[in-house]
């Protein structure tokens, strides 16, 4: 058997707040995969455009930017480990923190529905999994990303509850902003990211559902765990 047919892939999607990046940080690290935050590269995407003020909807000068953009992703060194779950360099200056604002956020929604965008993206994307075993989060990862996968997990939450995860989220660190405008945020980013043209967020045939709503983050991470390892078990 090739190393090929032996990669052991993990997609998953989700809405906003579901708890994918924490979650598959953490499957990743008790399985030595990979971590792959595929919504970060929609966040750099939305960060250039607005430090070049390009308006979010500009396709041809918004894909000059991140084609020319030198974007490095990767498990977060020491000096790095600062609470965050990937450390993004865009042209050599660490932007981890920057692109996690809830304005990139909202920016990053919106170039993700520009499918010209998404080409360039999903290519930096399969490049990453071609050779290794990871764990790659975001929206399109089950049905376009990597299609093959060998798990395919939808990970989604109750409204309310992913809201609040995401206030609290923000207060610690020091976001002055209230629980209305965050709920308004992730409805109406849930909205654009599902309903679409280009790659919607969507539950695809194959995909094991997990709500998180009533789940600690242990516990989500202990059932794909398990899973995963009973798969490769069996298949190894
Ligand atoms: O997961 P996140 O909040 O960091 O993602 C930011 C935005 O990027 C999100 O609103 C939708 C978009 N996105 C996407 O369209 N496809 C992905 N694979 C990942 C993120």
């Amino acid at each position: 058997m090739s190393s090929e047919e032996k990669l052991f892939h993990i997609a998953i999607d989700g809405p906003v707040a579901a708890g994918k990046g924490t979650v598959s940080r953490l499957v990743a690290d008790r399985l030595g995969f990979l971590y792959v935050d595929t919504g970060a590269m929609y966040r750099v995407a939305s960060l250039l455009a607005l430090q070049n003020k390009v308006d979010f909807h500009d396709e041809e000068k918004i894909v000059n930017l991140i084609r020319n953009a030198d974007i490095q992703m990767r498990n977060p060194i020491d000096f790095e480990k600062d609470g965050r779950l990937t450390t993004v360099i865009v042209d050599d200056k660490d932007v981890s923190w920057k692109i996690r604002s809830e304005e990139v956020g909202n920016g990053a929604s919106k170039v993700a529905q520009i499918m010209s965008v998404r080409l360039v993206l999903v290519e930096k994307q399969q490049h990453i999994a071609a050779n290794q075993n990871v764990v790659m989060e975001g929206r399109d990862i089950t049905y376009r990303v990597l299609p093959n996968a060998n798990l395919k997990i939808y990970l989604t939450g109750k409204d309310f509850v992913r809201a609040n995860r995401r206030h609290i989220q923000l207060q610690s660190r020091g976001v002055d902003i209230s629980f209305n405008q965050v709920y308004l945020d992730l409805i109406s980013r849930d909205k654009l990211d599902s309903e679409r043209q280009n790659d919607p967020l969507k539950i695809v045939d194959d995909a094991w559902i997990v709500d998180t709503t009533d789940l600690s983050i242990r516990q989500v991470v202990d059932l794909i765990v398990a899973k995963a390892t009973v798969m490769r078990d069996v298949r190894l």
